[in-house]
């Protein structure tokens, strides 16, 4: 436990101190002599704009005879990205911004020995472009702080969009989903009420993960619309992650209760089990972390490429882990079906958890699986269908679990008569010769 708490804090500091605005962004670099440094992602509409400051450039050798029509900034397409490279390879040019694909912003010959400059880029091509940075001096090494800020403008009034094009309706999407899970909320609550005489704790619980669930929509909403309109996120993106953890931990650890049949099936919870969510809780702390600095580091951050990893492994790692309950369940019912006389009320609970080992493993595949490849061959006008997918996939699991679990006043597990019992053990036979 003075484990889990020490993660607890060190999470909340990391909370506490290192989050930076996302979309206005502002990096330092300190001696660098990679030739090439990519600085943010964004897709333009046809009114896009860049605003590019630099300032305190030094170089570690400021010999006046270095061309520096050879160092500066430009914005390139992945797919001409990949063309540059070629050329590249085959010495057509001999440094990436000599090349006619890519668009330059900013060339340091223009900066006439200044530390400092500011430039505005109107981008009128929409398509998704990279900020990159080249450097192809050898063995010179760059200083400099960079503030680069994109942006659409809208419509008539011309209103500044911080938002990626694919991503600018996501403050709507995310407010009608928190607005959804309110309502289930709602739904829930006058549920627990009526059935207030058959209702378990896990009840309570799950009432507990759609609120978390809502409030977590809710601050992504209000976290994207600041960023919307003003670049930055205002401290919604630490709230955000604040409901994000607590909405992990406490969605993983009811798949584990459920699947156990915790309060359902038995008061208590065996070791084995116990050690599932000794698992599971720090894991999620992990893979929040790691949530977390993959969204403010952004694609080129350092370290991105690890944080990345870590998150999917620990993500992997904690969907294997929840659905060992279950299949314990499932076993302990099957034995118990055949042995207790009672095959009726065990197959029905049978068929119930298995229903829900088949649609955890559905949720977890398509919110891990489809998502993902549903965002990768999009094109960047269309990244939000990802994001919907993954919360349709997300809202009917949640709709599936509090159906199939609800409070019952007549709990169709207990009251079997005769007939259906006979029917139930032969049902049982026959599936012991198909398992042989
Ligand atoms: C950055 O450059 C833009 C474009 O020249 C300018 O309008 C803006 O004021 C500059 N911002 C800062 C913080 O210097």
């Amino acid at each position: 436990m003075a484990f889990l708490k020490s993660f607890l804090f060190s999470l909340f500091f990391l909370l506490l101190f290192s989050f930076s605005s996302a979309d206005i962004r502002f990096t330092e670099i300190r001696s660098d002599d990679r030739p090439i440094i990519p600085f943010d992602e964004f897709g333009f509409t046809h009114n896009g704009r860049l605003e590019l400051n630099v300032s305190k450039v030094s170089f570690s050798d400021s010999n006046p005879d270095y061309d520096f029509s050879k160092v500066g900034f430009f914005l390139c397409t992945r797919d001409s990205w990949l063309h540059v490279l070629q050329q590249l390879e085959d010495a057509e040019i001999s440094c990436a911004l000599h090349s006619d694909l890519v668009k330059h912003v900013l060339i340091f010959k223009a900066l006439n020995g200044k530390g400092e400059y500011n430039t505005l880029y109107s981008q009128n091509d929409a398509d998704q472009y990279t900020l990159v940075f080249a450097n192809c001096l050898q063995q010179v090494k760059v200083s400099m702080n960079v503030r680069s800020a994109m942006y659409n403008l809208d419509g008539k009034s011309e209103n500044r969009d911080y938002l990626s094009a694919g991503k600018t309706i996501l403050p709507r999407v995310f407010y009608l989903f928190s607005l959804i899970y309110f309502v289930l909320a709602g739904i829930w609550i006058y549920v627990l009420y009526k059935k207030r005489l058959t209702v378990f704790r896990i009840h309570f619980f799950m009432l507990s993960v759609v609120i978390l669930k809502a409030l977590n929509l809710l601050c992504e909403a209000e976290d994207k619309s600041y960023i919307k309109r003003t670049g930055s996120a205002h401290g919604w993106d630490v709230l955000f992650y604040i409901f994000s953890f607590l909405k992990g931990i406490t969605l993983f650890t009811l798949i584990v209760l459920i699947g156990t049949g915790w309060s359902f099936l038995k008061p208590y919870l065996q070791d084995k089990e116990k050690k599932v969510l000794m698992i599971v809780i720090p894991l999620q702390v992990v893979a929040n972390i790691a949530q977390v600095v993959i969204d403010e580091t952004g694609p080129y951050g350092q370290d991105w490429i690890t944080w990345k990893q870590v998150f999917l492994l620990v993500d992997v790692v904690c969907c294997c882990a929840v659905l060992f309950p279950i299949v314990w369940s499932i076993k302990n019912l099957r034995e118990a079906a055949r042995t207790d006389g009672k095959a009726a009320v065990n197959l029905m609970k049978l068929t119930l958890f298995r229903q829900y080992y088949i649609v955890v493993i559905c949720y977890i595949y398509f919110t891990r699986v489809v998502v993902y490849a549903l965002e990768t061959i999009t094109s960047y006008k269309y990244l939000w269908t990802g994001v919907v997918a993954g919360e349709l996939a997300t809202l009917a699991f949640y709709m599936f679990t509090g159906f199939k679990f609800r409070p019952e006043a007549h709990n169709p597990y207990f009251v079997v008569d005769d007939e259906e019992e006979e029917a139930a053990a032969e049902a049982l036979k026959l599936e012991d010769e198909f398992e042989l």
